[in-house]
């Protein structure tokens, strides 16, 4: 077992990585209230969710209810936490009730969103079931749901009580998932850990054959880093920006297509390229790194390219409502060499330019 740390202060909570945790509620039930309502979707209700609400009634909690939420990234809304808001006020939950999100990114971030505004916040704790919601979306308290006019804009930052990784529940993960999951994995070796990425690049037929053992070491190095990242600067007022390495790319990717089209992590592992490729052009980042990046990229399953048919324009004008605009200016996240990246407003456009053409076909 392995066990890291978020250092928040009074807010800090441990993560938990092992397998089988979800089998053994025991092993972190202590981080829960006497009133649980268990908040996953359809999909994982029947595979992990109704077993873990009879696990925790059968350990004595008082009461153990459970939502199952519609599946996808077009349900992350308003109107799905609503329900969420809906069971917990016809079931009578009180304010000290803690939320378990069982879940992918999508799950993780409604019902953090639902437990920071119901009655002002309540705990909760995070059970991710996707790589991608391992090593990223559970880790660090960003919560929230998507707008027809932005992804993710709204929301708040609130943290959980606790992050419980269990490896076994990656083996039901569908293969894209894997490897869109494998894309945040890459991000952490990019911007901040060269090491991380050397043995990225001797261990990916590992990971992509779902090794435990593997993937124990991947997911506790993210963790770590994140963690990391998250300690310095939990609100993103500065640093915590290198975690979206090829999400401005990718984010227009996802708008442009439709959500759910192109994974979040299919589309990020796109976007690292676009970003390694004008990382080069400004002549920040040596053309070797791109490549490996790339070679690494396609290695764990992910595309390097755009979609068929998006143009420069179709980017520019997601780009232009990313978060990190600021005073109308666009900043993106770059890489000034292997592990080390820059969060900067100040590079040549037309650089951009030659990229975003680069990567479109005509
Ligand atoms: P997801 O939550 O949609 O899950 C992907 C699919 O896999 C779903 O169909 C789900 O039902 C299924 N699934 C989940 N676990 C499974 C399992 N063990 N076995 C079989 N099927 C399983 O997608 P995701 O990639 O986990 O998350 C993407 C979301 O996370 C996006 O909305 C993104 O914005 C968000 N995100 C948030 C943060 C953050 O810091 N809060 C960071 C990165 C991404
Ligand atoms: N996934 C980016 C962040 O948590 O800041």
């Amino acid at each position: 077992m392995s066990l890291l740390n978020v250092d928040l202060g009074e807010r800090s909570y441990p993560i938990i990585i092992r397998d089988k945790l979800l089998q053994e509620p025991s092993a972190w039930h202590s981080y829960l209230s006497s009133q649980v309502l268990v908040v996953t979707n359809e999909t994982l209700a029947p595979m992990y969710g109704q077993s873990l609400q009879e696990d925790l009634r059968a350990a004595g909690l008082e009461q153990v209810e459970l939502i199952a939420l519609p599946d996808g990234e077009a349900y992350k809304t308003l109107e799905t936490v609503n329900r969420i808001f809906d069971v917990l006020l016809e079931k009578r939950f009180n304010r000290k009730a803690t939320l378990v999100a069982l879940g992918g990114g999508v799950v993780g971030d409604m019902t953090g969103f639902a437990a920071a505004c119901y009655q002002r916040g309540v705990n909760f704790v995070q059970v991710p079931t996707t790589l991608l919601a391992q090593v990223d979306s559970s880790v660090g308290g960003k919560t929230g749901v998507n707008h027809p006019l932005g992804k993710n804009m709204i929301g708040a930052f609130y943290q959980p009580q606790c992050v419980v990784i269990d490896l076994c529940v990656l083996d039901s993960l569908p293969e894209r998932e894997l490897s869109a999951g494998i894309a945040e994995v890459i991000k952490y070796g990019l911007i901040y850990d060269a090491t991380f990425f050397d043995w990225l690049e001797l261990n990916m037929d590992k990971l992509v054959a779902r090794d435990h053992d593997a993937l124990a070491y991947a997911i506790e190095k993210s963790c770590h880093t994140k963690a990391l990242v998250v300690a310095e600067d939990e609100k993103e007022s500065g640093l915590r920006a290198i975690l979206n390495l090829g999400h401005t790319f990718g984010h227009a990717i996802e708008a442009h297509m439709g959500y759910g089209e192109w994974l979040h992590g299919e589309a990020v592992g796109a976007g690292m390229s676009l970003a390694c490729d004008l990382s080069v052009r400004l002549g920040w980042l040596d053309e070797s790194v791109k490549t490996r990046a790339d070679v690494l990229l396609k290695r764990a399953g992910l595309p390097v390219h755009s979609p068929e048919g998006m143009q420069p324009a179709d980017y520019l004008k997601y780009m232009a409502v990313d978060k990190k605009v600021l005073d109308k200016k666009l900043r993106l996240v770059l890489l000034k060499a292997l592990g080390e990246a820059v969060v900067t407003e100040d590079f040549d456009h037309a650089a951009l330019d030659e990229t975003l053409k680069t990567y479109c076909q005509p």
